[in-house]
């Protein structure tokens, strides 16, 4: 049986992941937007790169949630992106009314699958999902620590002039001005960081890593970043419906795990067939367990707005 996937949301994000799992020929794809035509026309066009790029896989655009039946994976887009001057946070109200929506949508048709949520303020919209879906914890799924550990890696290879596959790192925490870029655990080809950076470099790495999507915005002026963001919602869906047990940072919800309690929180999780498999927990300083904390309470101050 072909795997489907679900996207919720065909604007820059959505229409990406979708591209990229087509391109891949990891599943079939769906697509689904309140916007009526630009789910089918982007849905359309990515099909017809399929005889291109040797991909079979079926991708349809709709605006019927019935087309979305019993998906294995769905990857929840859709909402508004932060505009200059904008946090992730000020998003709050109205991405809540779209994720809360969406999602009992998405649930009525396909009840077994595994939620992946992408719309900011990202681990704010996770517990959104995961109240509405009713869903046991382990299948709603929050992407940024790939994305913010990417933006990490990325500046280290750029500073050391090395491969990108040479970087390992990650980032814990919420995906906000306070996450939390691990760098005791992140190293070049198996070298600590603090070999081969002084402290004040890897201080402002770490600084640019934080403010990576606003960097982003800034230049875009309309929107927020895009082709990263999709990029590592793919690796999370690809570890899913390939059960490969891989540990990837991701926002999951904590139940005492790093002393945090009924919370999404960024923690390095072993993504498999049953979405979070298991959350590793690694020892932290004690100022690293406070920048966590401090980084969930932030979180928490948004959850107690909206109240789920
Ligand atoms: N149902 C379905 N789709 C919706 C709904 C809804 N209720 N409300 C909005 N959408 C759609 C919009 O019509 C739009 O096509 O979501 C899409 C969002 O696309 P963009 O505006 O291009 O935003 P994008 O850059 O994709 O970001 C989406 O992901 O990274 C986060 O912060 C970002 O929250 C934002 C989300």
């Amino acid at each position: 049986m072909r795997k489907k996937v679900t996207v919720v949301g065909a604007g820059n994000v959505g229409a990406s992941v979708a591209l990229r799992i087509a391109d891949r020929e990891l599943a079939d794809v769906v697509t689904t937007d309140i916007l009526e035509g630009i789910p089918q026309g982007k849905g359309l066009d990515i099909l017809q790169a399929g005889p291109i790029v040797g991909s079979d896989a079926h991708i349809i655009g709709t605006n019927d949630y019935k087309d979305t039946a019993n998906s294995d994976v769905v990857v929840v887009t859709a909402g508004f992106p932060r505009q200059p001057g904008m946090s992730r946070d000020d998003l709050l109200m109205k991405n809540y009314e779209v994720v809360k929506a969406t999602t009992e949508k998405i649930v009525q048709y396909s009840p077994n699958c595994i939620l992946i949520l992408v719309t900011n303020p990202l681990d704010a919209m996770c517990q959104v999902a995961l109240r509405a879906s009713g869903f046991a914890k382990h299948r709603v799924i929050g992407m940024a620590g790939i994305l913010d550990s990417a933006r990490f890696r990325t500046f280290i290879a750029q500073e050391l002039n090395v491969s990108v596959e040479n970087v390992s790192a990650f980032v814990l925490g919420g995906h906000g001005d306070t996450m939390v870029p691990l760098v005791r655990y992140s190293h070049v080809a198996g070298i600590p960081l603090t070999e081969l950076m002084d402290a004040a470099t890897i201080a402002r790495i770490v600084q640019r890593t934080r403010d990576g999507g606003a960097e982003i915005v800034k230049y875009l002026k309309t929107g927020s970043a895009y082709y990263a963001p999709s990029a590592a919602a793919v690796e999370m869906v690809e570890a899913i419906l390939k059960d490969k047990k891989k540990i990837l940072p991701c926002a999951a919800y904590l139940e005492g795990e790093y002393g945090i309690q009924g919370l999404f929180v960024g923690v390095p999780a072993k993504l498999g067939a049953r979405g979070i498999e298991q959350i590793i927990e690694v020892k932290l300083t004690p100022e690293e367990q406070a920048a966590l904390q401090k980084s969930a309470s932030a979180v928490r101050e948004l959850v107690e707005v909206i109240k789920v």
